[in-house]
C-alpha cells in the first residue's frame, strides 16, 4: 500500500461520526437489509467486503448466518480499529488492512470467495482504480461466485442531482462523475461479470442509492 486513502469522512476525528451519518444522511437503515439479502450468506460461504469502513455490514453478515466466514478488507487503520473492537466478540469475522486495488496474496486473501460485496467504497476510487477494484473483487471470486456493490449511481429526477450534488461537492467530482452519468455501470459489465443487474434504488438526502449484482461465468 502506497498511500494511506482518506478516511470515510477525510478526518480521523471524526470517524466515530461515520455510522451516525450513514444511518441518517445515507438512509443506511433502509438499504443495508437488502445488501445482507442479496449476499444471502450460508454455512460455509466465505464472503469478502472491500472498503468494510467500521465493520458495520460485515457484522451483520455474521449475525445473518454464523457458520459464514466474512472477511473486511479496510486500508484506513482508524476504520479498521473501529471494526475490530466493534466486532471483537463476533464469529467467522475477521479484518484485514489492505487496498481494495491491489489485494494481498495472503490468508484470508489466499482463497477463492462466494461472494464480494462493497458498499459505499467505490465513489471514493478515481477511475482507474474503480476498474482495479472490480479486477481484484472478480478476480477473488469463486467461478460462479456473486458480487454485491451498492453505491450512488445516476440520479433519475431533478432533485436526486441536487442531492449528489453534495456528494460530489464533499467527495470529489473526479472519483464521483462515473457514479453520476452511468459509467459505473458501464464498469461492472467491463469487469467480465454475467447477469449485472439493478435490484433496488433507495433515494436520499444525498444522492441515489444503486444497488447491483452480477455473477462471475
Ligand atoms: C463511505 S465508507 C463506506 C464504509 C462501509 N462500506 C459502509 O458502507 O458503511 C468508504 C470506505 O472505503 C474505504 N476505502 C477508500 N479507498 C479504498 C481502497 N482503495 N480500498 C479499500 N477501501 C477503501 C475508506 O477507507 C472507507 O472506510
Amino acid at each position: 500500500m502506497t498511500a494511506r486513502p482518506r478516511t470515510a469522512l477525510g478526518l480521523d476525528a471524526l470517524a466515530w461520526a461515520y455510522e451516525p451519518i450513514a444511518m441518517r444522511v445515507c438512509r443506511a437503515a433502509a438499504w443495508r437489509p437488502a445488501v445482507v439479502a442479496a449476499v444471502d450468506p450460508r454455512p460455509g460461504m466465505r464472503i469478502l467486503d472491500l472498503g468494510c469502513g467500521p465493520g458495520t455490514l460485515c457484522r451483520l453478515l455474521a449475525r445473518a448466518c454464523p457458520e459464514a466466514t466474512v472477511v473486511g478488507v479496510e486500508p484506513d487503520p482508524v476504520m479498521l480499529a473501529r471494526a475490530r473492537r466493534a466486532a471483537a466478540d463476533a464469529t467467522g469475522l475477521c479484518f484485514v488492512r489492505a487496498d481494495a486495488t491491489a489485494l494481498p496474496a495472503t490468508a484470508p486473501l489466499d482463497r477463492v470467495f462466494d461472494v464480494g460485496v462493497s458498499t459505499l467504497m467505490f465513489h471514493h476510487l478515481a477511475p482507474d482504480d474503480k476498474r482495479a477494484a472490480l479486477g481484484e473483487a472478480v478476480r477473488l471470486l469463486a467461478p460462479g461466485g456473486r458480487l454485491v456493490v451498492a453505491d450512488w449511481g445516476p440520479p433519475a429526477t431533478v432533485a436526486g442531482h441536487a442531492a449528489f450534488a453534495v456528494t460530489r461537492l464533499f467527495d470529489g467530482r473526479t472519483v464521483t462523475r462515473a457514479h453520476a452519468d452511468g459509467g459505473f455501470v458501464a464498469m461492472l459489465r467491463e469487469a467480465g461479470v454475467a447477469d449485472l443487474a439493478e435490484r433496488g434504488r433507495w433515494p436520499t438526502a444525498v444522492g441515489t442509492l444503486c444497488l447491483y449484482t452480477a455473477r462471475k461465468p
